[in-house]
Protein backbone atom coordinates (compact mmCIF):
# COMPACT_ATOMS: atom_id res chain seq x y z
CA UNK A 1 0.00 0.00 0.00
CA UNK A 2 1.07 3.65 -0.42
CA UNK A 3 2.35 5.57 2.33
CA UNK A 4 -0.79 7.72 3.43
CA UNK A 5 1.69 10.42 4.58
CA UNK A 6 3.12 11.16 1.46
CA UNK A 7 0.21 11.61 -0.51
CA UNK A 8 -1.80 14.59 -0.62
CA UNK A 9 -4.95 15.09 1.53
CA UNK A 10 -7.68 12.81 0.79
CA UNK A 11 -10.43 14.58 -1.03
CA UNK A 12 -13.34 16.75 0.71
CA UNK A 13 -15.31 13.21 0.14
CA UNK A 14 -13.04 11.31 1.66
CA UNK A 15 -12.90 13.09 4.33
CA UNK A 16 -16.31 12.98 4.99
CA UNK A 17 -16.53 9.16 4.95
CA UNK A 18 -14.22 9.12 8.08
CA UNK A 19 -15.90 11.87 9.79
CA UNK A 20 -19.84 10.90 9.52
CA UNK A 21 -19.81 9.28 12.85
CA UNK A 22 -18.09 12.33 14.95
CA UNK A 23 -20.91 13.95 17.21
CA UNK A 24 -21.30 17.42 15.29
CA UNK A 25 -22.31 15.41 11.76
CA UNK A 26 -24.67 12.91 13.54
CA UNK A 27 -26.47 16.13 14.88
CA UNK A 28 -26.71 17.23 11.40
CA UNK A 29 -27.59 13.45 10.39
CA UNK A 30 -30.44 13.59 13.56
CA UNK A 31 -31.78 17.09 12.21
CA UNK A 32 -31.71 15.83 8.65
CA UNK A 33 -33.70 12.71 10.03
CA UNK A 34 -36.28 14.99 11.64
CA UNK A 35 -36.92 17.23 8.16
CA UNK A 36 -37.81 14.08 6.45
CA UNK A 37 -40.05 12.46 8.96
CA UNK A 38 -42.00 15.40 8.31
CA UNK A 39 -41.42 15.43 4.72
CA UNK A 40 -42.69 11.59 4.51
CA UNK A 41 -45.77 12.64 6.48
CA UNK A 42 -46.57 15.31 3.59
CA UNK A 43 -45.67 13.41 0.55
CA UNK A 44 -45.03 9.70 0.97
CA UNK A 45 -44.55 8.96 -2.86
CA UNK A 46 -41.53 11.14 -3.18
CA UNK A 47 -39.40 8.29 -1.10
CA UNK A 48 -38.53 5.17 -1.87
CA UNK A 49 -36.93 3.17 1.07
CA UNK A 50 -34.14 0.19 1.57
CA UNK A 51 -32.72 -1.12 4.68
CA UNK A 52 -31.63 -4.72 5.23
CA UNK A 53 -30.16 -7.49 7.42
CA UNK A 54 -27.61 -10.10 7.27
CA UNK A 55 -29.24 -13.45 7.75
CA UNK A 56 -26.57 -14.50 10.46
CA UNK A 57 -29.44 -15.44 13.79
CA UNK A 58 -32.90 -14.44 14.73
CA UNK A 59 -34.10 -11.09 15.33
CA UNK A 60 -34.72 -9.98 19.02
CA UNK A 61 -36.34 -7.32 20.86
CA UNK A 62 -33.45 -4.54 20.35
CA UNK A 63 -34.04 -5.52 16.15
CA UNK A 64 -37.63 -4.57 16.80
CA UNK A 65 -37.40 -1.70 18.66
CA UNK A 66 -34.42 -0.11 16.77
CA UNK A 67 -35.63 -0.60 13.52
CA UNK A 68 -38.51 -3.26 12.76
CA UNK A 69 -41.66 -1.12 13.82
CA UNK A 70 -40.49 1.74 11.89
CA UNK A 71 -40.00 -0.10 9.02
CA UNK A 72 -43.87 -1.26 9.42
CA UNK A 73 -44.91 1.85 10.39
CA UNK A 74 -42.78 3.48 6.80
CA UNK A 75 -44.36 1.06 4.90
CA UNK A 76 -47.65 1.54 6.17
CA UNK A 77 -47.85 5.33 5.23
CA UNK A 78 -47.60 4.49 1.80
CA UNK A 79 -43.30 4.63 1.37
CA UNK A 80 -42.22 2.39 -1.84
CA UNK A 81 -40.06 -0.24 0.53
CA UNK A 82 -37.41 -2.40 -0.49
CA UNK A 83 -35.54 -4.78 2.06
CA UNK A 84 -32.36 -6.54 1.34
CA UNK A 85 -31.92 -10.58 2.92
CA UNK A 86 -28.36 -9.79 2.36
CA UNK A 87 -27.01 -13.30 2.45
CA UNK A 88 -24.00 -12.28 0.35
CA UNK A 89 -22.80 -10.20 3.49
CA UNK A 90 -22.70 -13.24 5.38
CA UNK A 91 -19.06 -14.18 3.42
CA UNK A 92 -17.35 -11.30 4.35
CA UNK A 93 -16.14 -12.36 7.68
CA UNK A 94 -16.59 -16.11 7.84
CA UNK A 95 -17.08 -19.20 5.60
CA UNK A 96 -20.45 -19.74 6.62
CA UNK A 97 -22.94 -19.55 9.49
CA UNK A 98 -24.69 -23.03 9.33
CA UNK A 99 -27.75 -23.91 7.31
CA UNK A 100 -28.11 -19.89 5.48
CA UNK A 101 -31.12 -21.34 3.60
CA UNK A 102 -33.21 -22.11 6.78
CA UNK A 103 -31.92 -18.76 8.72
CA UNK A 104 -33.24 -16.83 5.39
CA UNK A 105 -36.61 -18.39 6.15
CA UNK A 106 -36.59 -17.62 9.67
CA UNK A 107 -35.56 -14.04 9.24
CA UNK A 108 -38.41 -13.96 6.47
CA UNK A 109 -41.14 -14.81 9.19
CA UNK A 110 -39.49 -12.29 11.54
CA UNK A 111 -40.18 -10.02 8.85
CA UNK A 112 -43.74 -11.23 8.01
CA UNK A 113 -44.58 -11.79 11.72
CA UNK A 114 -43.99 -8.55 12.89
CA UNK A 115 -46.36 -6.68 10.09
CA UNK A 116 -43.81 -6.31 6.80
CA UNK A 117 -46.30 -6.64 4.44
CA UNK A 118 -44.98 -8.76 0.98
CA UNK A 119 -47.79 -7.15 -1.18
CA UNK A 120 -46.30 -3.73 0.31
CA UNK A 121 -42.27 -4.12 0.37
CA UNK A 122 -40.35 -6.01 -1.84
CA UNK A 123 -38.45 -8.59 -0.10
CA UNK A 124 -35.30 -10.06 -2.05
CA UNK A 125 -31.72 -11.76 -1.36
CA UNK A 126 -28.77 -10.57 -2.54
CA UNK A 127 -27.39 -13.70 -4.70
CA UNK A 128 -30.92 -13.92 -6.60
CA UNK A 129 -30.32 -10.48 -8.17
CA UNK A 130 -27.43 -10.73 -10.96
CA UNK A 131 -27.89 -6.79 -12.06
CA UNK A 132 -27.31 -5.37 -8.45
CA UNK A 133 -24.57 -7.68 -8.10
CA UNK A 134 -23.01 -6.42 -11.66
CA UNK A 135 -23.05 -2.96 -10.34
CA UNK A 136 -20.18 -4.05 -7.98
CA UNK A 137 -18.11 -3.41 -10.69
CA UNK A 138 -18.17 -0.24 -12.16
CA UNK A 139 -18.43 0.90 -8.30
CA UNK A 140 -15.37 -0.61 -7.65
CA UNK A 141 -13.41 1.85 -10.08
CA UNK A 142 -14.81 4.68 -8.17
CA UNK A 143 -13.50 3.64 -5.17
CA UNK A 144 -9.99 4.26 -3.92
CA UNK A 145 -7.88 1.44 -1.82
CA UNK A 146 -7.27 4.09 0.80
CA UNK A 147 -10.74 4.94 1.48
CA UNK A 148 -12.13 1.20 1.63
CA UNK A 149 -9.20 1.10 4.49
CA UNK A 150 -10.60 3.94 6.37
CA UNK A 151 -14.19 2.80 6.97
CA UNK A 152 -14.32 2.75 10.30
CA UNK A 153 -17.55 0.22 10.85
CA UNK A 154 -15.09 -2.21 8.29
CA UNK A 155 -11.97 -1.29 10.80
CA UNK A 156 -14.24 -2.20 13.04
CA UNK A 157 -15.45 -5.49 12.32
CA UNK A 158 -12.01 -6.67 11.14
CA UNK A 159 -10.74 -5.26 15.07
CA UNK A 160 -13.92 -8.16 15.88
CA UNK A 161 -12.50 -11.05 13.91
CA UNK A 162 -9.28 -10.97 16.01
CA UNK A 163 -6.51 -11.19 13.80
CA UNK A 164 -8.06 -13.17 11.44
CA UNK A 165 -6.82 -11.87 8.00
CA UNK A 166 -9.03 -9.10 6.17
CA UNK A 167 -11.26 -10.92 3.29
CA UNK A 168 -11.32 -8.89 -0.18
CA UNK A 169 -15.11 -9.13 0.13
CA UNK A 170 -14.89 -7.34 4.07
CA UNK A 171 -13.02 -4.47 2.95
CA UNK A 172 -15.23 -3.66 -0.20
CA UNK A 173 -18.56 -5.17 1.24
CA UNK A 174 -19.62 -1.28 1.66
CA UNK A 175 -19.41 -0.66 -1.67
CA UNK A 176 -21.52 -3.87 -2.62
CA UNK A 177 -23.62 -2.44 0.12
CA UNK A 178 -23.91 0.74 -2.45
CA UNK A 179 -25.49 -1.51 -5.05
CA UNK A 180 -28.14 -2.36 -2.43
CA UNK A 181 -29.20 0.90 -2.07
CA UNK A 182 -28.61 2.16 -5.17
CA UNK A 183 -29.72 -1.05 -8.16
CA UNK A 184 -33.39 -0.03 -6.69
CA UNK A 185 -32.42 4.18 -6.61
CA UNK A 186 -33.69 4.57 -3.09
CA UNK A 187 -33.39 7.99 -1.80
CA UNK A 188 -34.22 6.76 2.31
CA UNK A 189 -32.30 4.49 4.07
CA UNK A 190 -33.14 3.75 7.69
CA UNK A 191 -30.22 2.74 9.40
CA UNK A 192 -28.48 2.70 12.83
CA UNK A 193 -25.18 5.12 13.00
CA UNK A 194 -23.01 2.62 12.78
CA UNK A 195 -23.97 2.09 9.10
CA UNK A 196 -23.25 5.97 8.73
CA UNK A 197 -19.89 5.56 7.15
CA UNK A 198 -21.55 3.35 4.54
CA UNK A 199 -23.92 5.58 3.61
CA UNK A 200 -21.59 8.53 3.10
CA UNK A 201 -19.20 5.89 0.73
CA UNK A 202 -22.88 5.32 -1.30
CA UNK A 203 -23.54 8.89 -1.50
CA UNK A 204 -19.88 9.49 -3.16
CA UNK A 205 -20.15 6.28 -5.66
CA UNK A 206 -23.65 7.79 -6.81
CA UNK A 207 -22.05 11.01 -7.35
CA UNK A 208 -18.86 9.92 -8.41
CA UNK A 209 -20.64 7.92 -11.10
CA UNK A 210 -22.77 10.65 -12.92
CA UNK A 211 -19.79 12.98 -12.71
CA UNK A 212 -17.45 10.35 -14.39
CA UNK A 213 -20.25 9.59 -17.17
CA UNK A 214 -21.30 13.30 -17.95
CA UNK A 215 -24.55 12.84 -16.04
CA UNK A 216 -24.16 15.48 -13.44
CA UNK A 217 -25.15 18.71 -14.65
CA UNK A 218 -28.29 17.84 -16.14
CA UNK A 219 -30.77 16.65 -12.72
CA UNK A 220 -32.80 14.51 -15.10
CA UNK A 221 -30.16 12.81 -16.93
CA UNK A 222 -28.35 11.86 -13.36
CA UNK A 223 -28.87 7.68 -12.77
CA UNK A 224 -28.79 7.50 -9.24
CA UNK A 225 -30.29 9.37 -6.39
CA UNK A 226 -28.31 11.11 -3.29
CA UNK A 227 -29.90 8.54 -0.73
CA UNK A 228 -30.04 10.09 2.76
CA UNK A 229 -30.13 8.29 6.32
CA UNK A 230 -33.18 8.14 8.49
CA UNK A 231 -31.76 7.16 12.08
CA UNK A 232 -33.56 5.94 14.25
CA UNK A 233 -34.63 7.54 17.26
CA UNK A 234 -36.04 4.88 19.31
CA UNK A 235 -34.02 4.30 22.90
CA UNK A 236 -32.22 1.75 22.70
CA UNK A 237 -32.85 -1.08 24.74
CA UNK A 238 -29.98 -3.43 26.05
CA UNK A 239 -29.43 -7.13 27.05
CA UNK A 240 -30.61 -8.63 30.31
CA UNK A 241 -27.16 -8.24 31.66
CA UNK A 242 -27.24 -4.58 30.88
CA UNK A 243 -24.93 -5.05 27.68
CA UNK A 244 -24.99 -4.37 23.94
CA UNK A 245 -27.98 -6.91 23.04
CA UNK A 246 -26.14 -9.29 21.00
CA UNK A 247 -26.57 -12.89 20.39
CA UNK A 248 -22.82 -14.15 21.11
CA UNK A 249 -23.50 -12.43 24.74
CA UNK A 250 -26.59 -14.52 25.43
CA UNK A 251 -28.35 -11.98 26.40
CA UNK A 252 -31.06 -11.37 24.09
CA UNK A 253 -35.03 -11.89 24.05
CA UNK A 254 -35.49 -13.06 20.19
CA UNK A 255 -38.65 -12.92 18.93
CA UNK A 256 -39.61 -16.16 18.14
CA UNK A 257 -38.80 -17.29 21.38
CA UNK A 258 -41.32 -18.61 23.30
CA UNK A 259 -42.94 -17.15 26.86
CA UNK A 260 -41.17 -19.72 29.20
CA UNK A 261 -37.88 -19.19 27.69
CA UNK A 262 -38.54 -15.87 28.31
CA UNK A 263 -39.44 -15.95 31.20
CA UNK A 264 -36.33 -17.98 32.14
CA UNK A 265 -33.87 -15.72 30.44
CA UNK A 266 -35.35 -12.85 32.03
CA UNK A 267 -35.39 -14.81 36.07
CA UNK A 268 -31.06 -14.84 35.20
CA UNK A 269 -31.70 -10.55 34.44
CA UNK A 270 -28.76 -8.38 36.35
CA UNK A 271 -30.24 -6.16 38.79
CA UNK A 272 -28.92 -4.35 41.43
CA UNK A 273 -28.76 -4.08 45.56
CA UNK A 274 -31.12 -1.84 45.90
CA UNK A 275 -35.25 -3.36 46.47
CA UNK A 276 -36.69 0.23 45.41
CA UNK A 277 -37.17 0.11 42.02
CA UNK A 278 -36.48 3.51 40.45
CA UNK A 279 -36.13 4.92 36.98
CA UNK A 280 -32.19 5.95 36.90
CA UNK A 281 -30.74 5.25 33.76
CA UNK A 282 -27.20 6.58 34.71
CA UNK A 283 -26.57 5.14 38.22
CA UNK A 284 -29.06 1.82 37.75
CA UNK A 285 -28.17 1.23 33.98
CA UNK A 286 -29.36 -2.89 34.19
CA UNK A 287 -32.68 -1.90 36.66
CA UNK A 288 -33.14 1.19 34.35
CA UNK A 289 -33.22 -1.65 30.81
CA UNK A 290 -35.69 -3.48 32.05
CA UNK A 291 -37.85 -0.90 32.99
CA UNK A 292 -37.35 0.41 29.72
CA UNK A 293 -37.84 -2.96 27.85
CA UNK A 294 -41.30 -3.13 29.80
CA UNK A 295 -42.32 0.29 29.10
CA UNK A 296 -41.53 -0.19 25.80
CA UNK A 297 -43.44 -3.41 25.23
CA UNK A 298 -46.80 -1.46 27.55
CA UNK A 299 -46.73 2.11 26.19
CA UNK A 300 -46.71 2.90 30.08
CA UNK A 301 -44.03 5.31 31.39
CA UNK A 302 -40.90 3.25 33.03
CA UNK A 303 -41.33 5.68 35.82
CA UNK A 304 -44.87 4.66 36.38
CA UNK A 305 -44.07 1.00 36.33
CA UNK A 306 -40.94 1.91 38.71
CA UNK A 307 -43.68 3.67 41.00
CA UNK A 308 -46.16 0.82 41.16
CA UNK A 309 -43.26 -2.06 42.02
CA UNK A 310 -41.91 0.00 44.59
CA UNK A 311 -40.31 -1.88 47.11
CA UNK A 312 -40.97 -5.08 45.25
CA UNK A 313 -37.11 -5.44 44.20
CA UNK A 314 -35.98 -7.59 41.34
CA UNK A 315 -38.12 -10.42 41.38
CA UNK A 316 -41.18 -8.35 41.06
CA UNK A 317 -39.51 -5.85 38.25
CA UNK A 318 -38.65 -9.03 36.54
CA UNK A 319 -42.20 -10.41 36.47
CA UNK A 320 -43.47 -7.48 35.09
CA UNK A 321 -41.05 -7.15 32.03
CA UNK A 322 -41.69 -10.59 31.63
CA UNK A 323 -45.57 -10.56 31.40
CA UNK A 324 -45.14 -6.83 29.71
CA UNK A 325 -42.72 -8.82 27.21
CA UNK A 326 -44.69 -12.16 26.46
CA UNK A 327 -48.07 -10.05 26.10
CA UNK A 328 -46.49 -7.76 23.85
CA UNK A 329 -45.33 -10.53 21.07
CA UNK A 330 -47.70 -13.07 21.55
CA UNK A 331 -49.31 -11.86 18.48
CA UNK A 332 -46.37 -11.90 16.43
CA UNK A 333 -44.87 -15.42 18.04
CA UNK A 334 -48.38 -17.15 17.09
CA UNK A 335 -47.99 -14.98 13.32
CA UNK A 336 -44.07 -17.04 13.26
CA UNK A 337 -45.42 -20.30 14.64
CA UNK A 338 -47.96 -20.24 11.97
CA UNK A 339 -45.07 -18.78 9.04
CA UNK A 340 -42.51 -21.10 9.71
CA UNK A 341 -44.81 -23.94 9.23
CA UNK A 342 -45.97 -22.86 5.71
CA UNK A 343 -42.48 -22.88 3.76
CA UNK A 344 -44.54 -22.64 0.72
CA UNK A 345 -45.96 -19.11 1.78
CA UNK A 346 -43.01 -18.13 2.60
CA UNK A 347 -41.06 -19.71 -0.74
CA UNK A 348 -43.86 -17.32 -2.89
CA UNK A 349 -42.97 -14.14 -0.41
CA UNK A 350 -39.61 -14.61 -1.52
CA UNK A 351 -39.93 -15.52 -4.73
CA UNK A 352 -42.17 -12.34 -5.69
CA UNK A 353 -39.95 -9.99 -4.36
CA UNK A 354 -36.97 -11.39 -5.84
CA UNK A 355 -38.65 -10.97 -9.45
CA UNK A 356 -39.83 -7.82 -8.56
CA UNK A 357 -36.07 -7.17 -7.17
CA UNK A 358 -34.71 -8.65 -10.50
CA UNK A 359 -36.81 -5.88 -13.09
CA UNK A 360 -35.90 -3.12 -11.23
CA UNK A 361 -32.32 -4.42 -10.95
CA UNK A 362 -32.25 -4.99 -14.58
CA UNK A 363 -33.81 -0.97 -15.33
CA UNK A 364 -31.11 0.28 -13.59
CA UNK A 365 -28.07 -1.69 -15.04
CA UNK A 366 -29.85 -0.92 -18.63
CA UNK A 367 -29.23 2.80 -17.98
CA UNK A 368 -25.67 2.29 -16.00
CA UNK A 369 -24.52 0.50 -19.74
CA UNK A 370 -25.98 3.24 -21.50
CA UNK A 371 -24.42 5.76 -19.59
CA UNK A 372 -20.55 4.04 -19.75
CA UNK A 373 -21.46 3.56 -23.78
CA UNK A 374 -21.91 -0.87 -22.92
CA UNK A 375 -24.99 -1.09 -25.28
CA UNK A 376 -23.65 -2.73 -28.60
N1 LIG B 1 -24.91 -3.98 6.73
C1 LIG B 1 -26.23 -4.10 7.30
C2 LIG B 1 -26.11 -4.76 8.67
O1 LIG B 1 -25.13 -5.42 8.95
C3 LIG B 1 -27.19 -4.91 6.45
C4 LIG B 1 -27.38 -4.30 5.09
C5 LIG B 1 -27.03 -4.87 3.90
C6 LIG B 1 -27.96 -3.04 4.79
N2 LIG B 1 -27.34 -4.05 2.89
C7 LIG B 1 -27.93 -2.92 3.36
C8 LIG B 1 -28.52 -2.00 5.55
C9 LIG B 1 -28.39 -1.77 2.72
C10 LIG B 1 -28.98 -0.86 4.90
C11 LIG B 1 -28.91 -0.74 3.48
O2 LIG B 1 -27.01 -4.62 9.46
Amino acid sequence: MRNEENVPAPSDGALRLESSTDEASLQRTRARSQEIEAAILEDPSRFRMLTGDRPTGNLHLGHYFGTLKNRVTLQNRGLDSFIVIADYQVITDRDGVGDLRERVYSLLADYLACGIDPAKCTIFTHSSVPALNQLMLPFLSLVTEGELHRNPTVKAELDATEGRAMSGLLLTYPVHQAADILFCKANLVPVGKDQLPHLEQTRQIAAKFDKRYGRAGDKKRRVFPNPEALLSEAASVLGTDGQKMSKSRGNTIELGMDADTTAKVLKKAVTDADRHITYDPVNRPEVSNLLLMASMSSGEAPEAIAARIGDGGGGALKAEVTSAINDMLAPIRARRLELIADRAYLQEALRAGNQRANEVANETLEEVREAMQMVY
